[in-house]
């Protein structure tokens, strides 16, 4: 290749504390090309790029950008010259317009003349590069779907020229739709020559839309090349550092009796059919419920964990009945939930690892007593373990962890608290393949115990890969469920978009 490059990382290092997050990283991005960046939670990918988006400084290293020395201040330098980063989380204004959320945070003394008309030529010129017709300057963000809300990102990005786009795992909260739209914009940008960071955990995603790869392994890049001449299980291994056999182990378990039974429930969100549903989990079994995001999955399990209102309708878990239980009795009865927004009703990010895995509202950590702190400190580290969470020890606090370590925290809480029943919503989100596949495994252990397990997912192969039986879910209304066998993709696929 002969082609000049537009960016290059080199040596890159940087530590947080007694962490090592980059240790001599190489980056190396074509123009116009798709530049897939993987590997395993912690790994260094987000710390990497908010070096190259100036929202960090390296310690150590050098960059360049259109073969000039880069050495961005800060965000706003950085921009300016070109390169944006999409964050994993998004940083929207949400009672706030499209327009003022684009024109959020830009210069000001480019708009600080009140030059009012050319801001909001500018703002349109964006949004025409989209190919949204539904995003309107003045509709307020907090109306739109989350995959429109990223466009706005995407937007406010493509105000300046941008020469360098980075994605942090941009589609792990969008409909399949909208996935397809962002890809769609993707090629367009690829085609006018800007080079696009693509962080995933999805390596399908990465098959589809990515031209090239970089492997990132304990904060150094172990491996790089062409996607479509790279074998999946090869960039599976760069990540891993081994084989990973099977994606989706299977542990034997039996279906038991009925441990939690929904009958004529009746969501009254938005766009809900209201039409009554039904439901029968048993012990040792896993029952997905497949569906695009916004279906109403997410209100089912709050409604069964007594987070929202039950209007109409019942949940019964195991022999206690009510309309309306409340979380602390849901718990007592036995039940449990991870919840997809881990930010929201999850985890105390300034709180340490240690104390967010054994904070429940079941066994206040206090009951255990000062005698028991040796066997907290022992039950935690079982699990940071088990769970493959990469920190610097129990007492980091969870918010200095990478967005994958983090949900695993959530997900090893519920499972010290030992419910019965456990209601799992987007459990995998932001988690690597590796750690993905020690869940899979830890979830048909639990049903081997006789666990019972919910499992909501908007990624229909892992549903396929350890359910037992799966319903599906459009608009509040859910399917009666059948053997996961008994589905094909195309038809899960067809009862989602119904
Ligand atoms: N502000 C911080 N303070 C302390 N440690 C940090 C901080 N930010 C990141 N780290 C640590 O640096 C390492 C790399 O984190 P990073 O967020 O870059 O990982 P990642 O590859 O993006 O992972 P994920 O796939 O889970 O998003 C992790 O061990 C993380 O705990
Ligand atoms: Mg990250």
């Amino acid at each position: 290749m002969t082609e000049p490059l537009r960016l290059t990382m080199n040596g890159i290092h940087k530590r947080f504390g007694s962490t090592q997050a980059l240790a001599g990283v190489e980056l190396a991005l074509r123009p116009g090309e798709v530049h897939a960046l993987v590997g395993e939670n912690g790994a260094g990918k987000s710390t990497l790029m908010k070096i190259l988006s100036g929202a960090e400084q390296p310690d150590a290293g050098t960059m360049s950008l259109d073969q000039h020395p880069y050495q961005p201040s800060g965000p706003l330098d950085a921009r300016r010259r070109g390169v944006a980063m999409i964050y994993q989380e998004l940083t929207l204004a949400p009672h706030l317009s499209v327009e003022a959320n684009i024109l959020l945070g830009q210069e000001p003394s480019r708009w600080g003349f009140l030059r009012r008309r050319e801001g909001h030529q500018e703002v349109q010129r964006a949004l025409a590069m989209l190919e949204h017709p539904e995003l309107q300057v003045a509709r307020s963000v907090a109306e739109l779907s989350p995959g429109a809300q990223q466009l706005v990102e995407i937007a406010r990005a493509l105000l300046m020229e941008v020469r360098v786009l980075v994605l942090d795992e941009p589609t792990s909260s969008l409909t399949q739709e909208d996935a397809r739209r962002l890809f769609g914009l993707i090629r367009r940008l690829r085609k006018r020559g800007v080079a696009i960071v693509y962080i995933s955990h999805y390596l399908e995603e990465i098959k589809e839309i990515a031209d090239r790869f970089t492997v990132l392994r304990d904060g150094q890049s172990v491996g790089s090349g062409p996607v479509a001449e790279t074998p999946v299980e090869r960039i599976i291994e760069w990540m891993v550092g081994r084989s990973l056999q099977d994606l989706f182990p299977r542990v034997p378990h039996t279906p038991g009796e009925v441990v939690l039974e929904v009958r004529d429930l009746v969501l009254t969100g938005h766009g809900m059919a209201r039409e009554g549903m039904h439901l029968q989990l048993r012990r040792g079994e896993i029952l997905g419920i497949a569906g695009m995001v916004g279906a109403g999955r997410t209100e089912l399990l709050r409604a069964i964990f007594g987070l929202d209102r039950v209007v109409q309708g019942e949940v019964r878990v195991q022999a206690f009945v009510g309309g309306d239980g409340w979380p602390r009795q849901r718990i007592e009865q036995g039940l449990g939930l991870v919840s997809e927004n881990r930010k929201e009703e999850g985890l105390a990010l300034l709180q340490t690892i240690a104390d967010n895995l054994t904070y429940s509202r079941l066994r206040p950590y206090s009951w255990f007593g000062w005698l028991h702190l040796g066997r907290r400190q022992q039950a935690v580290r079982e699990w940071l373990q088990r769970l493959q969470v990469r920190c610097s020890g129990p007492q980091q606090r969870v918010g200095e962890l990478s967005g994958g370590n983090q949900q695993k925290v959530a997900l090893g809480r519920l499972l010290h608290q030992e419910a019965e029943v456990l209601l799992l919503d987007e459990p995998t989100r932001g988690v690597d393949i590796g750690s993905k596949a020690e869940i899979y495994r830890l979830m048909g252990e639990l049903a081997a115990q006789g666990k019972a397990i919910l499992f909501v997912s908007s990624y229909l192969p892992e549903l396929l890969g350890v359910c037992d039986r799966l319903a599906v879910m459009a608009r509040g209304r859910l399917t009666a469920p059948r053997a996961t066998e008994d589905w094909t993709p195309e038809q899960i696929i067809a009862a989602a978009t119904r």
